[in-house]
């Protein structure tokens, strides 16, 4: 619709007089140059469906109070109707979705449209679009954590046994492998994945029925409005549920903590590709436009890099929270977008780390020698001559001892080297406590792992528990956002029944 027809009314197919008294209502205030900055019209797109939803949920709870009565809530549902099948590119011109639908409805059934907005506000109906829309973007999001930590459970799988180096401080430490370090990021994923279902809970309540803030003398149900629109509980008081916005502080939240998770990911990844220590797939690299030989692990840079969205994201919202007072200020229309950025930012982080992570290449080899570099098996050595009875202190200074006088290109003493040292720490050989063997297993970077077989540790055995514990509770949020999908989709249906009955 062009700019004209919207101020008009032109296009709207509208039934008598409903024109001007539309026209008249909308141009009261801010007809100037401050009507594109107070119009959240486009921005409201994203809320058009819910707006739609919402609104038929309070039209069928009105009739079925005898607060509107059956034709014009027929009228009304079928103008809704018609108002979704035009999309919200049709939508006259109005301050925000609600007001631009609200004029569409008037249009199309006269006055009597009016009534669609008895007994509620803008303020308790924009509160409702944003739970309703989303708890929408959170499933989506949810769906695509838990379908990264099954990726990333089956990389585990298939690398238990993938030895590599473990680091501190970027420095080489011990020897680990492929299973234990993707496992260290699932179980992050985990955490992240509870506190989304956590703010889930909180988001999916109705504020609908709070009006402006203050309650209304009309016999509304509340408790109606939110089985027709999927919310699981109502937001009691009627000023906390127009003015409360934390459940977005604790979605941008949760989602600046997982984008967090994702880039230390992506930041471990871009450093073992300067390492050669993975292969990334073609698809989540790219190249130089000069340097031919270039061949960068640029996606998992730009999930490190949309952290920032998120973390600006949330910082945006408390700064565009701190100061209001209750309990509707027009701040409030700023608060979502950072919200949104930052859950759309997010969602394709998850998919393209995770989908970066299982399609990239283990060099056992290369990964394997690395894992001896700068004598990473050291703290095996020292655990192996405390474990036959030196104190864990001297075994320390022994192993310490004798890598010090390493050549600069030995990664390891080997057994004569630590035997001497010992023998003039211990006042005894060195036999007399550990054999060979023992020693130059704790310096074979897969010997070493495999001795480190204490729960949560690295050791393949150990890793076959923590791969079961991961594996159960995989299934468990796999089936919690399942469980809410269909709460929301039966819901949907019920409304869509409901709707039926009078349209
Ligand atoms: N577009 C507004 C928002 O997003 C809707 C509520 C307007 N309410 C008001 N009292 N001006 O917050």
């Amino acid at each position: 619709m062009s700019e004209e027809e919207r101020e008009t009314g032109a296009a709207s197919g509208n039934a008598d007089g409903a024109d001007e008294e539309t026209v008249v209502r909308r141009d009261r205030f801010a007809g100037g140059p401050a009507r594109s900055f107070l119009s959240s019209l486009s921005d409201d797109e994203r809320i058009f469906p819910a707006d739609l939803a919402v609104d038929r949920a309070h039209v069928v709870m009105l009739t079925e109070r005898g607060i509107v009565d059956r034709d014009t809530a027929g009228e009304i549902l079928s103008a809704l109707a018609e108002i979704e099948s035009a999309g919200h590119a049709a939508l006259p011109d109005g301050e925000d979705v609600h007001e631009a639908i609200e004029s569409a409805v008037i249009d199309r059934v006269g006055p009597e449209g009016g009534k669609m907005h008895t007994a509620r506000s803008r303020n308790d109906e924009v509160a409702a679009c944003i739970r309703y829309r989303l708890r929408e973007d959170l499933l989506e999001l949810l769906s695509a954590v838990v379908g990264a930590r099954e990726q990333l459970l089956a990389v585990a799988r298939d690398h238990d046994e993938t030895v590599m180096p473990g680091y501190t401080h970027l420095q080489p430490a011990q020897p680990t492998t492929v299973a234990h370090w993707v496992l260290s990021y699932e179980q992050a994923l985990q955490r992240d994945t509870g506190r989304l279902l956590d703010a889930y809970a909180r988001v999916n309540q109705n504020p609908l029925g709070a009006a402006a803030f203050a309650g209304t003398p009309f016999d509304v149900d509340r408790d109606r409005t939110a089985a027709l629109l999927g919310f699981e509980g109502v937001v009691e008081n009627s000023m906390d549920a127009a003015s409360a916005r934390d459940f977005l502080v604790e979605v941008t939240g949760a989602v600046a903590g997982l984008a967090t998770t994702l880039s230390q990911l992506a930041e471990d990844i871009v450093v073992m590709a300067s390492k050669d220590h993975v292969e990334l797939d073609d698809d989540y690299a790219s190249t130089s436009s000069i340097m031919p030989q270039k061949k960068n692990p640029d996606t998992l840079e730009l999930v490190r890099g949309r952290t920032g969205d998120a973390v600006a994201g949330l910082n945006g919202l408390l700064t565009n929270l701190k100061g209001q007072p209750r309990a509707y200020n027009r701040d409030l229309q700023r608060a979502g977008r950072h919200a949104w950025d930052a859950i759309d930012s997010v969602t394709e982080s998850v998919e393209v780390a995770a989908g970066a992570v299982a399609t990239a290449e283990w060099p056992a080899d290369r990964l394997e020698a690395a894992a001896t570099e700068g004598f990473a098996t050291a703290t095996g050595v020292a655990d192996l001559l405390a474990m036959a009875g030196v104190p864990f202190r001297t075994a320390h200074e022994i192993v310490a001892e004798a890598a010090a006088g390493l050549d600069p290109d030995e990664d390891a003493p080997d057994y004569d080297a630590i035997a001497a040292v010992a023998e003039d720490v211990l006042d005894a050989p060195l036999s007399e406590y550990v054999d060979r063997t023992a020693v130059e297993s704790a310096l074979d970077p897969t010997e070493s792992v495999g001795m480190r077989d204490s729960r949560g540790g690295p050791a393949p055995s150990a890793i076959a528990g923590q791969l079961s514990t991961a594996e159960e509770q995989l299934a468990v949020d796999t089936e919690a956002v399942g469980d809410h999908r269909t709460t929301v989709e039966q819901a949907t249906d019920r409304l869509l029944t409901e709707v039926e009955r009078y349209a």
